[in-house]
């Protein structure tokens, strides 16, 4: 198929459009650069062998996304281009209804208006809310979000059931992400996030690479094996594979599916930074700190309706994902920069 990834250029898309070229699909990639560069484009260029037609374009300009549809013949879109930073939600809330929300509805109207049916949708274990009890199954009522971030998953979720149900021929997957971290196994891609690191792994290697001085870890008084936080971590190169196994799924299947992308493990901030400190015999200075508000103690992904629904399960483990996070920050201590 030819893919239009949306927000291809950021940390989940440029891994997925390794993994599409690498299966043999085309792809297109829309990107705003809002966080990101042309040069991680370049970068999968450059693994892939591949020419990749990039727009630079915001997706909630429906002028420029008709361009690209009428020049490129879509078969289906990804819809990466989201912004995900939890406390800029909280003090920008319209910055981020207007983006999240508008790009899922230009997209969508757009790919009407072309006769374009299969959508593959970044959700995240988010919507969850505080999970009543773990591993958190599909068929689980969502929860009530914290902040605006997730409050736009949960809505375009309800977008893209309502849309399915009113376009029977649509094929739409809402993946729920669980947490990815790790790298392409060549070092030439990876996450490079503005500013302080909101998340554990990119503080983690910051630290590591003397960006930062020490780690804090947000409370070690929660009901978990030592105290920190449990979460499901993923390799992104499982994740983008997850986004293969989705866009051949719509290609023979209509209506919509929510799917986990985990791996169904939790583990806690101190086994990952034991895990990291072993695979790379590096320390990671670290300091417990208050809890951070709206932090949950335990969320890991039930992840057996993806083994069946796609035939899809994630193969790498915990040292694959501090190897290549590392592999790609000591060789880009600055990210792209
Ligand atoms: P990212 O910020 O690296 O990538 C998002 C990309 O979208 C960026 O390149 C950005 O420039 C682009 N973008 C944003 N708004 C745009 C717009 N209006 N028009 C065009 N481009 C735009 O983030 P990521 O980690 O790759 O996440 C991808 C998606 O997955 C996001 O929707 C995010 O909310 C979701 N998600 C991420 C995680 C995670 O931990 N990384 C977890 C759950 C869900
Ligand atoms: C966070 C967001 C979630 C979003 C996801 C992906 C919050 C409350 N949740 O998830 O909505 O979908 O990122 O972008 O922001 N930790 C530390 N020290 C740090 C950073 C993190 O101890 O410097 C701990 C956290 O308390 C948590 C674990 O590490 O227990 C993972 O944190 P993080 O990587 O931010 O992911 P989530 O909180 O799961």
């Amino acid at each position: 198929m030819n893919v239009l990834l949306a927000g291809g250029a950021g940390y989940i898309g440029t891994h997925t459009c390794v993994e599409l070229i690498e299966a043999g699909h085309t792809v297109v990639i829309a990107d705003n650069y809002s966080n990101s560069c042309p040069e991680a484009v370049k970068r999968v260029e450059e693994i892939t062998g591949a020419t990749i037609p990039l727009y630079e374009a915001d997706v909630c300009d429906r002028e420029a996304v008709e361009k690209i549809f009428s020049e490129n013949k879509i078969d289906a879109v990804i819809h990466f281009a989201g912004l995900k930073a939890v406390g800029e939600s909280v003090a920008k809330p319209l910055l981020y209804y207007r983006n999240n929300i508008d790009s899922t509805l230009t997209l969508l109207e757009t790919m009407e208006k072309f006769g374009v049916n299969n959508f593959i949708f970044s959700s995240s274990a988010t919507v969850y809310g505080t999970p009543k009890e773990v591993p958190l199954v599909e068929t689980m009522p969502t929860g009530t979000p914290t902040n605006p971030y997730g409050w736009t998953k949960l809505m375009m979720e309800q977008i893209l059931s309502d849309t399915a149900h009113a376009r029977p021929e649509m094929s739409i997957v809402i993946l729920r992400y669980f947490n990815p971290i790790g790298a392409h196994k060549s070092g030439r891609i990876g996450e490079d996030p503005n500013g302080i690191p909101n998340n554990l792994m990119p503080f983690i290697t910051q630290v590591a690479a003397g960006r930062l001085p020490k780690l804090g870890v947000f409370g070690d008084d929660y009901p978990t094996h030592d105290g920190t936080g449990v979460r499901d971590y993923i390799h992104v190169v499982d994740l983008a594979k997850g986004h293969v196994k989705a866009i051949d799924y719509a290609g023979e299947h209509k209506g919509v599916e929510i799917v986990n992308l985990g791996t169904g493990t939790g583990y806690s901030v101190l086994d990952i930074v034991k895990a990291f400190e072993k695979v790379n015999h590096i320390t990671i200075p670290y300091e417990i700190k208050p809890r951070r508000a709206g932090d949950i103690a335990e969320c890991f992904a039930n992840a057996e309706k993806a083994a069946r629904v796609l035939g899809w399960k994630a193969e790498k483990n915990l040292e694959d994902m501090c190897y290549d996070s590392w592999n790609w920050q000591s060789h880009n201590v600055n990210g792209y920069k």
